[in-house]
């Protein structure tokens, strides 16, 4: 990649068709659920105030300003455009910190050093082309002693269910929308290289773990339409239909229950670290 060359990888979700999608698939059965699992290993206290970095449709910031209540800050951030303006539009559950959205790489945040309690990232670092400068940046707007929480799919694990979205378009000839979009492990991070890009930057007391968490679908069509919701979304619509209907039903088998018409589980493992910002 060059200078003039938009990154396509961090611009995966400008498409204005992928939000809506995201927020009624993915949020509610992958997303929501892993939120919980980042907000309770880092902690989020009443009054803090916290900078959700690659925010998407704001699953963490909403979970973020519910615990920091009324008296709290959210900031919700992310480059994409479209994914905020849908961030937006869902409504916080009452008693709820307010939210402010910015529209922001991680590696360039209009915000004042020092100035945030507690700073998210789920899922953003496969996203960010330079991990070290994002993670210096996330350290930067740290207050001295704040607390960093970052989760990132787990290397060498099963990617659930991303992995199907991307064999069914590997078989059906789709060409990736950007480089190594189409293989799985450059969208997690091994527990030693998450430590190394953490430490590296100077965060520290870095506890890195993996954790495992099933993820539940009521059934393989809600599973099936998870694809909308990614980066691949737009790829679906340039098929004829006669292929699109066919990587579908692909996607339907994959997805099938064990149980005609019951739920899909599936495990999916993340590393999800936790540090801390030097001083304080
Ligand atoms: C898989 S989504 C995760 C969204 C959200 N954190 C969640 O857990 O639902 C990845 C997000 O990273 C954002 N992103 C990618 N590159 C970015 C960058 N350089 N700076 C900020 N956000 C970025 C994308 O726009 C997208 O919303």
């Amino acid at each position: 990649m060059n200078d003039s060359e938009p990154d396509r990888r961090t611009i995966a979700f400008a498409a204005s068709s992928v939000p809506e999608s995201y927020e009624s698939h993915l949020a509610p059965v992958v997303f929501g659920p892993w939120a919980e699992v980042l907000i309770d290993a880092v902690g989020v206290r009443l009054g803090q105030e916290v900078l959700d970095v690659a925010s998407g449709t704001g699953v963490v910031a909403r979970l973020a300003a519910a615990r920091a209540g009324t008296a709290g800050r959210v900031v919700a951030s992310d480059v994409s455009g479209a994914m905020l303006a849908h961030a937006a539009t869902v409504p916080s559950p009452a008693g709820a910190a307010p939210i402010e959205y910015l529209e922001a790489s991680v590696t360039e945040l209009p915000l004042d050093d020092g100035s945030f309690d507690v700073v998210l990232c789920q899922q953003g670092m496969p996203f960010f082309t330079n991990r070290p400068a994002a993670a210096a940046e996330m350290l930067r707007v740290l207050r001295p002693g704040g607390t960093l929480g970052l989760s990132v799919w787990a290397a060498g694990r099963p990617l659930e269910p991303f992995d199907h979205y991307i064999a069914a378009l590997a078989q059906a000839g789709v060409e990736p929308p950007f480089a190594g979009a189409f293989d799985s492990e450059t969208f997690k991070m091994a527990e030693g290289n998450v430590r190394m890009v953490l430490e590296g930057a100077g965060l520290a007391s870095v506890d890195v773990r993996t954790i495992e968490h099933e993820v539940v679908w009521p059934d393989a069509e809600s599973a099936t339409l998870g694809i909308l919701g990614t980066p691949f979304a737009p790829l679906l619509g340039q098929l004829p239909p006669e292929r699109r209907d066919a990587l579908e039903a692909q996607l339907r088998r994959r997805f099938s229950p064990p149980a005609p018409g019951g739920a899909v589980r599936r495990t999916t493992a993340a590393v999800v670290a936790r540090a801390t910002a030097p001083g304080g």
